[in-house]
């Protein structure tokens, strides 16, 4: 049967869910990502609201989404300061490699995705299998620059060896800019994920190699591939 990319996306979402209710206690909370895939994850959540604590989102626009299906939202220093953990993550991804080290950022919301993922136990992607690629950098790099250092950060990136470009008309939910760097073919993810950490100015950038992700459910036309990282 042939599926259309949406399918797949939500056939992804589906399997995240199911995963959640196999591994996590009634109450949990759950951290929620962002994008077009992970919106079929939030519509999928709402048939078990009432098992879950609550979720942190990693955007406005998740929380949003999550709040329009009456599905609690909490704020990520409250769960933090009662010592609670948020045992699942489950978010997209643009780019995937085989030890699950992603690109992300292309909705924008990667600064508050690596928090939140930061915080959580274990990061489930969630995607279609167009995302899967041999190496990282064909999907241009978003990097969130302050809005003073953007021609700065520009500069350094393009020494680093890509080409940033400003993200026309767009501003994060943070009031910063996106820089999309292209032109990067990344064979050290975790290295570069660093060494762009390092230019003053830059809030995040969109490499997710020091925390990939931990379980990738992929979904194909055969069906759901899970990958554990190695
Ligand atoms: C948003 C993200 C998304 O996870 C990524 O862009 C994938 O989005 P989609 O599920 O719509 O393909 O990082 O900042």
């Amino acid at each position: 049967m042939i599926m259309t990319q949406d399918e797949l996306k939500q056939a992804s979402a589906a399997a995240a869910l199911q995963y959640l209710l196999a591994n996590t206690a009634p109450g949990a909370i759950i951290g929620v990502g962002t994008g077009s895939t992970a919106n079929f994850f939030i519509d999928a959540l709402a048939a078990v609201k009432d098992r879950i604590g609550g979720t942190v989102a990693s955007s406005e626009a998740s929380k949003k989404r999550l709040e329009g299906h009456g599905i609690k939202v909490l704020e990520l220093n409250d769960v933090v300061d009662s010592g609670q953990d948020i045992p699942v993550y489950v978010d997209g991804a643009d780019e995937i490699n085989a030890k699950l080290e992603m690109v992300k950022g292309g909705g924008g919301a990667l600064t508050r995705e690596k928090i939140v993922a930061a915080v959580a136990k274990t990061f489930i992607c969630v995607c279609d299998q167009s995302k899967q690629v041999a190496t990282l950098g064909k999907f241009p790099l978003p990097v969130e620059v302050i809005p003073m250092a953007r021609a700065q950060v520009a500069k350094a990136l393009t020494a680093l060896g890509g080409q940033p470009r400003l993200r026309e008309g767009f501003v994060t939910d943070n009031g910063n800019l996106i820089l999309d760097v292209h032109g990067l073919s990344i064979t050290d993810g975790a290295a570069l994920e660093e060494r762009l950490n390092q230019i003053v100015g830059v809030v995040t950038n969109g490499l997710f190699a020091q925390r990939g992700a931990d379980l990738l459910l992929l979904a194909t036309a055969d069906g759901i591939r899970e990958y554990f990282r190695g």
